[in-house]
């Protein structure tokens, strides 16, 4: 039986593993293959014990097979809360299957009790499953989104 629940450092493992297929899938595996351990688990760390973060993973008979991280933060124009995914992955075995709606079924559940009134989420300019998938959750696009490298 499929099972979402909020992670913790417990998780971390797993969290790795997931966040690194999430990297291989999307092509940022090749731009940062050398991570730190240590940094990396201090961030972990720093993320999960902030209420602003909230983790979810994707169990089914124990195996860790989706994870979902996504940030609250206030907004001005409105004075609402806004919640944004940072991060979404399914292993690519347990696809097609529902954990992905799952997922974002409850991660929307905690958002409307923590008082977001928006969810948004941006991906890659050439990942086209993952635009299928959000528009078939309800995402609409709505804008452009721009970085610079510092
Ligand atoms: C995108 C992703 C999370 C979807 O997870 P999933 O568990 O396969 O999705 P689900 O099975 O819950 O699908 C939910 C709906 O989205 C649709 N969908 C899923 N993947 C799709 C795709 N690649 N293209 C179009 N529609 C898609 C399904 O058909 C389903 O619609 P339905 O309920 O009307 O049948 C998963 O494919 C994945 O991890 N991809 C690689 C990483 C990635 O791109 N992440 C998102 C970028 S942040």
């Amino acid at each position: 039986m499929l099972e979402i629940k909020t992670a913790s450092l417990e998780d971390e493992q797993d969290i790795f593993r997931l966040v690194r297929e999430l990297a291989d899938a999307v092509g940022f595996a090749e731009q940062s293959p050398l991570i730190d351990i240590g940094i990396w688990s201090r961030t972990l760390e720093k993320m999960l014990s902030s209420p602003d973060w909230v983790f979810l993973i994707a169990r089914e008979g124990g195996e860790a097979v989706g994870l979902l991280i996504f940030f609250i933060r206030p907004t001005l124009a409105s004075g609402l809360n806004r919640a944004t995914i940072t991060e979404m992955v399914v292993t690519e075995q347990a696809r097609g299957k529902g954990v992905g709606r799952r997922l974002i079924e409850e991660a929307k559940r905690i958002a409307l009790e923590r008082g977001c009134t928006i969810f948004d989420v941006s991906t890659e300019l050439d990942n086209a499953g993952a635009e299928g998938f959000y528009s078939k959750m309800g995402f609409t696009r709505r804008r452009n989104y721009y970085e610079a490298q510092l």
